[in-house]
């Protein structure tokens, strides 16, 4: 039995998340897992009632959790970085999610914008916690037209370690031949430099795995030149959030984009959750696609360690898109997201 803390959120969080708990339900139903779960109303509304966006012991209650499932946060009444720094920021930080993953996957059916039938399959492993994300730095004015402003890149030799070790150990637990390391260390010389030694220390402990290193810019360009070259990134907290959002690009979007922020260790939750917001421009006409959430509840069962449950999973989506009867408008349907999340159950147990 795992335990699970549902934050649905706002606007489509709320309809996306309907969808992934009937697919959990069903999962209790007929697998050998189950799933116990609390949804906690933390959103925009909560904020306006108490001034906070979750209880002062927020933290400490999803503490005792397994697992987190996130689905989006965001409302015109709040301001973004409100409701972002004082609800996932905390929960990413405090629960020591070091490593967001993010699959690139070109799903059967579906031919992307590349309008491709490239084997697209990799995966984008984040530093979720330091690096160029620092609030280390100010402005400062010395003088009229002087001003100036600093901000850090700190990096320690742990957290790349951490987020290296993962990368190799999830390439070979993956199936997957090799890591790429995304940097910049012929401009950035003292922080990339740091971070491609402490990288390569950690590629010489994994002699199975290949490795190989592109500066960042040309790396870009190949993932939409030759994207199936590649089977793991490794990147920093910066270069992984850009590199993130190319890579959701070529597979299909957002409505197709899920995420894990992991806290490897498992002595914290960690929470997975889709790629997009609460999209304000279609809440509220219930055509969102509920796939990017309920594929974040595929890579939180492999987090779980049943990979039986995440192919089972994929594979029922893969059959949904192939099939191209019921799917929402942002790929080329005409079905609404409960239609998607029952047809999903469908191909799941048929
Ligand atoms: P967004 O991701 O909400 O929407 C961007 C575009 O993608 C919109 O056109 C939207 O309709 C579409 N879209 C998003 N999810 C979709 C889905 N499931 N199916 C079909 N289409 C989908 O990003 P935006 O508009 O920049 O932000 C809206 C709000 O969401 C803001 O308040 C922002 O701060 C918040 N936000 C929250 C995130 C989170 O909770 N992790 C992440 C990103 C944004
Ligand atoms: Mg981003």
């Amino acid at each position: 039995m795992y335990s699970l803390a549902v934050i649905p959120g706002d606007g489509v969080g709320k309809e996306v998340m309907k969808e992934a708990l009937k697919v959990i339900d069903a999962m209790n139903e007929r697998e050998s897992i189950a799933f116990d779960y609390d949804i906690f109303d933390w959103n925009s509304d909560y904020y306006l009632a108490y001034g906070r966006m979750m209880p002062e012991d927020g933290l400490e209650i999803l503490k005792n959790y397994d697992a987190i499932l996130f689905g989006a946060i965001g409302d015109s009444r709040v301001p973004d970085q409100v409701s972002i720094w004082e609800l996932i920021m905390p929960i990413r930080k405090t629960f020591k999610q070091y490593v967001n993953i993010r699959p690139v996957k070109l799903l059967d059916g579906l031919a992307g914008p590349l309008k491709s039938d490239r084997n697209i399959d990799f995966v984008i492993l984040r530093e979720n916690t330091e690096g160029e994300y620092s609030d280390v730095g100010g402005t400062m004015f010395t003088g009229e037209n002087r001003e100036l402003a600093v901000q850090n890149n700190i990096m320690t030799k742990q957290g790349i370690t951490q987020i290296s070790e993962y990368a190799f150990n999830y390439a070979r637990s993956h199936d997957f031949q090799k890591v790429t390391n995304a940097t910049k260390s012929n401009a950035i010389i003292h922080v990339m430099k740091f971070w491609d030694t402490v990288v390569e220390e950690v590629a010489e402990k994994h002699p199975d795995i290949d490795y190989e290193k592109y500066y960042i810019d040309a790396l870009a360009a190949y993932f939409v030149q030759r994207p199936e070259s590649f089977d793991v990134v490794v990147a920093s907290n910066l270069f992984g959030d850009i590199l993130s959002d190319l890579g959701s690009a070529i597979v299909g979007g957002l409505g197709m984009a899920p995420s894990g922020n992991i806290n490897p260790e498992k002595e914290f939750p960690s929470m997975f959750e889709p790629v997009h917001g609460s999209a304000p421009d279609i809440a509220g006409k219930g055509i969102a696609n509920p796939l990017a959430q309920i594929w974040s509840v595929a890579l939180m069962l492999d987090h779980l360690g049943r990979k039986d449950l995440h192919d089972q999973l994929v594979a029922a989506m893969e059959s949904l898109l192939q099939e191209k009867q019921t799917l929402t408008p942002d790929i080329g349907g005409a079905a609404t997201t409960e239609e998607v999340g029952s047809a999903l159950i469908a191909k799941l147990y048929e």
